[in-house]
């Protein structure tokens, strides 16, 4: 196991009604802030009106931003930047899902410096500062409730980048889980592939004596497998939900990689797929993660066959743990169309003439390789998207 240091500060709000705390959690930060949104979801759900009630209750003003959209953009970040530097707000509450929460994180970050946030997305510079961010989490997916990331698309040039620092875990996270009812079945297996990912990724590592975080990981895998077909048979389902909605959290605020080194290729693949073609982040991981393991099992097929085996119950073949790992990879692919997602780029209505200029997008020109588990230059990228061809 390798050292590690390890501390995620979101206060975590759980449960049936907890929205209705916003108010007086905001107010422990700022009493003027930035109420940060998507589309019309949270209005048709009487989720906003809630939420505005809590804050008057609590004495907080707010200034509204909605409109984000999924694969947030960098245009409305620069608005919201705007809102907090000339009205004074002291933090952006995000309520809404991974893209909502992701676009506060990145307002929030530009509202205390002088130049385009966008810069730090492009690796130039580290944040010093950001305002606190506060959520009230209507998807589980991202994570992003919890965890340091941020993602956002440059509308010129296609390009999504991510930010990671320490800065950017939000003060605190409402999660009721009822709000997921109203969730489309699409955006329910979005999510669930969103969080098996975020699984994975920290699954397949080269770090030894890892049993511990393996096993933490291989839970939440079953978890998060069974709880996405019941929450999809059953979407009012409120323990179904519960159980769904923590463990996505605790599937990408960081407990479950300490002391190892995760993978993160498929991630890089999947932003270039989002970035250019705008397609939901889960649905497009269920595209790539099974190609990614197509072309990099047999670098570790021990590796693929215990995960095979105990998160998809597959029969080990000690003789030949490629078959044991085969078999996973077609239950895992068998679960994505369970749960009405695709597994192909024609799923995506994507064809093959981008994926040059998505490989080389991915690594820089070929300046870096992506991966750590296996390292992947821009021709290795390339041939993952064949394979999902
Ligand atoms: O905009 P509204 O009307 O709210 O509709 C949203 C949106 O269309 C809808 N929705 C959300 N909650 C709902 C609901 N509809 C009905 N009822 C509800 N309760 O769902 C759609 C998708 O929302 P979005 O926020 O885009 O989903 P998600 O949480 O999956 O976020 C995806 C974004 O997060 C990034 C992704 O790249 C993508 O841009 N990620 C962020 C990470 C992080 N910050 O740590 C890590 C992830 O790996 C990921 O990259
Ligand atoms: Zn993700």
């Amino acid at each position: 196991m390798n050292n590690f240091e390890f501390c995620n500060p979101t206060r975590i709000v759980f449960g049936r009604g907890t929205e209705a705390r916003v108010g007086a959690e905001t107010a422990v930060h700022a009493k003027k802030v930035l109420l940060h949104y998507g589309g019309g979801s949270i209005r048709s759900s009487g989720l906003f009106d809630r939420v505005v009630a809590s804050l008057k209750g609590a004495g907080v003003e707010y200034v509204e931003l909605g409109g984000v959209k999924p694969n947030p953009r960098l245009s409305l970040v620069h608005e919201g930047v705007r809102l907090c530097k000339e009205k004074g707000l002291g933090l952006v509450l995000a309520v809404g899902g991974g893209s909502v929460i992701d676009s506060a994180k990145a307002i929030a970050m530009g509202a205390v410096i002088d130049h385009d946030v966008w810069d730090f997305y492009l690796g130039e510079g580290e944040p010093k500062a950001a305002l606190p961010v506060g959520t009230v989490l209507t998807i589980p997916a991202a994570g992003s409730e919890s965890s340091t990331g941020t993602v956002i698309t440059r509308e010129e040039g296609l390009l999504k980048r991510a930010v990671n620092s320490d800065l950017l875990y939000p003060r605190f996270s409402i999660l009721n889980p009822e709000l997921a009812f109203t969730l489309p079945a699409f955006q329910v297996g979005c999510g669930a592939a969103d969080i098996m990912a975020h699984l994975m990724e920290r699954y397949f590592t080269t770090v030894r004596h890892v049993e511990f975080t393996d096993r933490l990981l291989e839970a939440t895998m079953k978890t998060i497998a069974h709880k996405a077909v019941e929450v999809l048979a059953s979407p009012r389902d409120y323990d179904a939900w519960a159980e769904f909605m923590w463990a996505g959290t605790i599937a990408h605020n960081n407990l479950l990689d300490t002391g190892r080194v995760g993978d993160w290729a498929s991630h890089d693949m999947e932003h270039e797929l989002s970035g250019v073609y705008d397609v939901a982040h889960g649905a497009g991981l269920a595209v790539v993660f099974p190609a990614w393991m197509k072309l990099t099992m047999p670098t570790d097929p021990a590796r693929f066959a215990q995960w095979a085996s105990r998160v998809w119950n597959v029969d080990t073949d000690f003789w030949t743990p490629e078959v044991t790992a085969r078999e996973g990879i077609r239950r895992l692919e068998a679960w994505y169309h369970a749960i009405g997602l695709g597994t192909r780029l024609a799923d995506l209505h994507i064809g093959k003439d981008r994926l040059d200029e998505m490989a080389r997008k991915c690594t820089d020109g070929d300046r870096r390789t992506v991966g750590n588990f296996v390292k992947l230059d821009s021709k290795a990228v390339r041939r993952v998207y064949e394979l999902a061809v």
